[in-house]
């Protein structure tokens, strides 16, 4: 279904629970998020019903995210039941790596399709810091695992932070050298608890292509990347630029949030209840949300806020 300004929406971003078992800076308070009780969070029976709702108004793709999407216990099987959805083309998942040494198999067996890492840094230290005490190599043998399950092709998501990680662009973009691997920078957001980094933390991807001026141009996907590629590499880079780049033009998404918010647009505090409905409200209800999708977001700066009303691991990136 298209929007009032003729965005074709095909693409729901859905939230398994706000909790996640890092703690990433940028993301989340030191002391986590308040547990919902499990009666607030949408069950896999609701979850689905709302897929479906949203795939016979033209949804067709899925991705499962948090918080952590992999620390909901059985969620192996609503992949499984989302995945049986005979219009769905792609379901993916956005997670920190960490359980995917055990999971991938069964995420790949259950038909998920593809998943996108979390990686900011190279650096086992760093990476500490920046997940307030997550293991680095927990992380890389995730994606190993995930290779190895071939859910491909891998995407790791790295937000670019000035005086964090800024020196380390050359050494994560050589990840793509060697294998079909795509690595994003993520230009960071001012929402959650960001403003934890200083306003030179807030990079714009331009960085990326003044440091690596051999990036040439790699075509577009469809998505909100805008990809090159490092001459002679398997794989490619991605630029994610919400701040310095607006791309709401292209917008092709909705949210839901784990306690059941339809979220039109990451920067708004508008939410549309989904809760208690069935059938023919619920249709109703989507298709709403669908044409109050704003135009575009308020300003994004170090200075200026997203007006969200929820934190990152409460979204879902
Ligand atoms: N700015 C940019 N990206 C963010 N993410 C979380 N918080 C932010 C933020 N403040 C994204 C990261 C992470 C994913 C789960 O959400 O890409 O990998
Ligand atoms: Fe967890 Fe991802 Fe948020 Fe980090 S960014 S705290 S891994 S949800």
């Amino acid at each position: 279904m298209k929007d009032t300004l003729g965005r074709e929406i095909t693409y729901l971003r859905i939230s398994l629970t706000d909790l996640c078992n890092l703690r990433c800076v940028y993301c989340m308070p030191p002391e986590g998020t308040k547990k919902l009780q499990h009666r607030d969070i949408l069950s896999f029976e609701e979850i689905e019903e709302i897929a479906r709702a949203a795939v016979a108004l033209g949804v067709r793709k899925i991705r499962l995210t948090g918080g952590e999407p992999l620390v909901r216990r059985g969620m192996v099987d609503l992949c499984r039941r989302l995945r049986a959805i005979p219009e769905l083309k792609e379901l993916a998942l956005t997670t920190n790596g960490l359980l995917l040494p055990e999971m991938a198999a069964d995420l790949k067996a259950a038909g998920v399709d593809r998943v996108n890492i979390s990686l900011d840094t190279l650096n086992p230290d760093k990476y500490r810091r920046i997940t307030r005490g997550g293991i680095l190599e927990k992380a890389l043998a995730g994606i190993q695992a995930a290779k190895d399950a071939g859910l491909a092709p891998i995407k790791l998501n790295c937000v670019l932070i000035g005086g964090f990680n800024d020196d380390e662009i050359p050494a994560l973009a050589g990840l793509t050298m060697g294998e079909p691997v795509e690595v994003r920078f993520i230009e960071l957001m001012p929402i959650g608890d960001a403003e934890a980094f200083g306003p030179e933390a807030y990079l714009p991807c331009d960085a990326v292509l003044e440091r690596l001026p051999q990036l040439v141009p790699a075509g577009d996907n469809g998505g909100v990347a805008e990809r090159y590629r490092l001459p002679g590499a398997a794989g490619a880079v991605g630029l994610i630029r919400p701040l310095s780049h607006c791309f709401c033009d292209r917008c092709d998404r909705l949210r839901l949030t784990a306690d059941g918010q339809l979220k039109p647009c990451l920067h708004s505090r508008e939410e549309i209840p989904l809760r208690g409905l069935h059938g023919e409200a619920l249709r109703r209800q989507l298709e709403k949300a669908i044409l109050h999708k704003p135009a575009q977001h308020g300003e994004l700066s170090s200075a200026s806020r997203s007006e969200s009303a929820r934190d990152m691991n409460q979204i879902g990136g």
